[in-house]
């Protein structure tokens, strides 16, 4: 993810904001940690996942034990997709991450989670970003859509709107839902990412539901220290894709600033809603202090 930041990399790091890798530098305990969180959900995913990323996982070969060594990765990503994964060592400037989606350079931080934060964290360590967005990598539409985004991205800071275009990031790439024929599945990383919340996102019935909306999603606020209120579904990817793609966005972010923001959890009137949530999830919470 991007970072409004530093501008200068750190000693050691390249001025693209890249660093090698280096899978030899990883202990035992790193790649064990890697194991867990994989068995865990690899376990829970199927029926879960969408198509695309359970598709993903198997051609990409993620199941080889141990945490992924990029440059066997990339190999495979660039005969699917074009697509090649870099290591960085955290959150890189906005500009920086856009020009590498842009150039279908997927940037992924080098470290790992520790083994008392199987859990939650809240800096995207190789798990979240190589288990949970890689294999949407290795679906040709998800492909070009997180270029186009990219592209997107060096626009919206032309016209002052990263606030805009970082919420369809969040929910769409982070926390997305598509529907299936069999029913609601997860695209998004930070639920395939997440034990707890990869059930909550489809079981709960806290959460509300709503069909995804491109305008709509940009003018609402999201939650990153917990659970999301809402899950935004999408119909299919080639929609995803049509409905950014053919959307010229600089007149709608002039409209957007115009227009109130929608709060987490606010239905509107134009919401096509697939499932209203109670919100006793989040209620109880903020009730119980
Ligand atoms: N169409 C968008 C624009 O005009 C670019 C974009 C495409 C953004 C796909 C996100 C996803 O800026
Ligand atoms: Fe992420």
């Amino acid at each position: 993810m991007a970072d409004t930041s530093p501008a200068t990399p750190p000693a050691g790091v390249a001025a693209d904001w890249t660093i090698p890798q280096d899978w030899a530098h990883y202990t035992p305990e790193d790649h064990a940690t890697w194991d867990t969180l994989f068995a865990r959900q690899a376990k829970l995913l199927p029926g879960r996942a969408s198509d695309a990323w359970l598709r993903g996982l198997d051609v990409l070969k993620l199941s080889k034990p141990g945490i992924p060594d990029f440059e066997e990765l990339s190999d495979r990503l660039m005969k699917l997709t074009g697509w090649q994964v870099v290591a960085v060592p955290g959150l890189v400037p906005d500009d920086v991450f856009f020009d590498h989606m842009a150039n279908r350079r997927f940037v992924a931080g080098n470290f790992i989670r520790r083994p008392d934060q199987l859990d939650y964290l809240q800096e995207p360590d190789v798990f979240h970003d190589v288990f949970g967005h890689v294999p949407m990598l290795a679906d040709p539409v998800f492909a070009d859509y997180l270029e186009a985004y990219g592209r997107g991205g060096q626009r919206a800071m032309q016209h002052d709107a990263l606030k805009y275009l970082g919420r369809l990031y969040w929910y769409t790439v982070e926390f997305g839902l598509i529907a299936e024929p069999d029913g609601l599945r997860i695209y998004g990383s930070g639920i395939v990412s997440s034990y707890a919340e990869s059930r909550f996102a489809l079981d709960d019935p806290s959460p509300h539901r709503l069909k995804f909306d491109l305008a709509r999603v940009m003018r609402t606020d999201y939650r990153i220290d917990d659970f999301q209120q809402n899950y935004f579904v999408i119909p299919s990817f080639d929609e995803l894709l049509r409905a950014t793609v053919e959307t010229d966005f600089a007149p709608l972010y002039e409209q957007i600033k115009q227009q109130p923001e929608i709060a987490v959890a606010q239905i509107v009137s134009d919401d096509e809603v697939i499932t209203r949530g109670t919100q006793h999830y989040a209620t109880a919470k903020t009730g119980a202090h």
